[in-house]
C-alpha cells in the first residue's frame, strides 16, 4: 500500500504531529481524555463543542448504535467557560477548541475565553439538531461569513466545520474563506432519524439526530471534493474514516488532514493503528497526493 512520509505537518495555521486528528464530540470533554488521545498517536485533537452557557443537552435517549454508524442527538451539552480550566494544562499542544454560538457575537465571546490556550478554533456551524445553533446558522452563507469573521478577528487559526445538509456546501466553504477562515472541515453529521416500530415513535429523545460513522464516508468524500474545487484554503476531511486507505482517499479528494470520530468508539487505539499503515520511511510527500483525484 501507498505510504506517506511521517512527521509534523502544518495545516490551516496549526502545527500537527501528523495528518490525523480526533474529531469533535468523542473523548473531548476532559483535558485528561484529550491528552490520552494525543499520547495514543493523534496528531491533534478537537474538543467537544463549547458554547456561551452551560447546558445538559437534549433529553435521552441521545444515541442509537447502528450497523454501519451512530445516530446521536446529544444537544451540545457542555460546561461553557468552566472548560477553560479543564484544558489549561494542554497549552502548547495541538488542541483545537470547537466552539458554537447563536450569533457572531457569541462565537467571538466564547473564542476569547480560550485565546491564550487554544492552538486554534473549529467553529461548529453544522450540528444538525440544535435549534438556533450549528446548521441553523451554517446553512446560510452570510451567517457563516459573519461568524467566521467574528472569530478570525482574534488572530488565531480558525477552522469552520460545515454541514452536508445543504444543496451547495461549496457556497458555505467560500463564505468561510471570505470571513478569513484558515481551513474548512467537512463534514459534520447527516440529519437523520430512526423510529421504534415497537413504540411507534422516534427512538431519540430529540426525534432528530446526526448520523456519523462508516455509512457517511462517501458523502464526506464528495463534500471534500466539492470544497477542494471551490476553495483556496485547506480542506480537512471528516466523516466515517476508519482505515489508512480511507485517509488516502480523503486526501486524494482534497483533504490536507483528516479527523476521526466514530471509529474511536470501536477502537480507542485507531490513531496508532492507522499511523502504522499510513506512514513509512521513504513514504510519499502527502502534498503530492492532496487533491490528485482532480487532475
Ligand atoms: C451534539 O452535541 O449534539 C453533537 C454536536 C454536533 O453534531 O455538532
Amino acid at each position: 500500500m501507498l505510504r506517506l512520509k511521517p512527521g509534523h505537518v502544518d495545516v490551516g495555521g496549526v502545527r500537527l504531529g501528523n495528518h490525523l486528528l480526533l474529531a469533535a464530540g468523542i473523548l473531548g470533554t476532559t483535558g485528561a481524555s484529550l491528552a490520552r488521545v494525543l499520547a495514543s498517536g493523534a496528531g491533534g485533537v478537537v474538543t467537544k463543542s463549547i458554547g456561551p452557557a452551560p447546558s445538559d443537552g437534549h433529553p435521552g435517549p441521545c444515541v442509537v448504535v447502528l450497523d454501519d454508524g451512530l445516530l446521536n442527538a446529544m444537544g451540545l451539552p457542555n460546561p461553557s467557560s468552566d472548560f477553560v480550566d479543564e484544558i489549561t494544562s494542554l497549552k502548547g499542544k495541538p488542541v483545537i477548541v470547537s466552539i458554537f454560538g447563536g450569533t457572531p457575537g457569541e462565537f467571538s465571546e466564547v473564542a476569547a475565553w480560550f485565546a491564550d490556550i487554544a492552538a486554534g478554533f473549529e467553529l461548529n456551524l453544522s450540528c444538525p439538531h440544535a435549534e438556533g445553533y450549528g446548521a441553523a446558522l451554517g446553512s446560510d452563507p452570510e451567517m457563516v461569513e459573519a461568524c467566521t469573521r467574528a472569530v478570525t478577528r482574534l488572530g488565531l487559526p480558525t477552522w469552520v466545520k460545515l454541514t452536508p445538509n445543504v444543496a451547495d456546501i461549496a457556497s458555505c466553504g467560500l463564505a468561510a474563506e471570505k470571513g478569513g477562515a484558515h481551513a474548512v472541515v467537512a463534514i459534520n453529521t447527516l440529519k437523520a432519524m430512526r423510529i421504534s416500530t415497537g413504540l411507534r415513535m422516534p427512538v431519540l429523545g430529540n426525534r432528530y439526530g446526526g448520523l456519523s460513522g462508516r455509512a457517511i464516508f462517501p458523502v464526506a468524500v464528495r463534500c471534500v471534493y466539492d470544497l477542494y474545487e471551490a476553495c483556496s484554503i485547506p480542506v480537512i476531511g471528516c466523516g466515517g474514516v476508519s482505515s489508512a486507505d480511507d485517509v488516502l482517499e480523503m486526501m486524494m479528494a482534497g483533504a490536507s488532514a483528516v479527523e476521526i470520530g466514530t471509529a474511536v468508539l470501536d477502537d480507542p487505539l485507531v490513531f496508532r493503528e492507522i499511523s502504522e499503515h499510513l506512514y513509512g520511511t521513504g513514504g510519499e510527500d502527502a502534498a503530492s497526493l492532496v487533491g490528485c483525484a482532480h487532475e
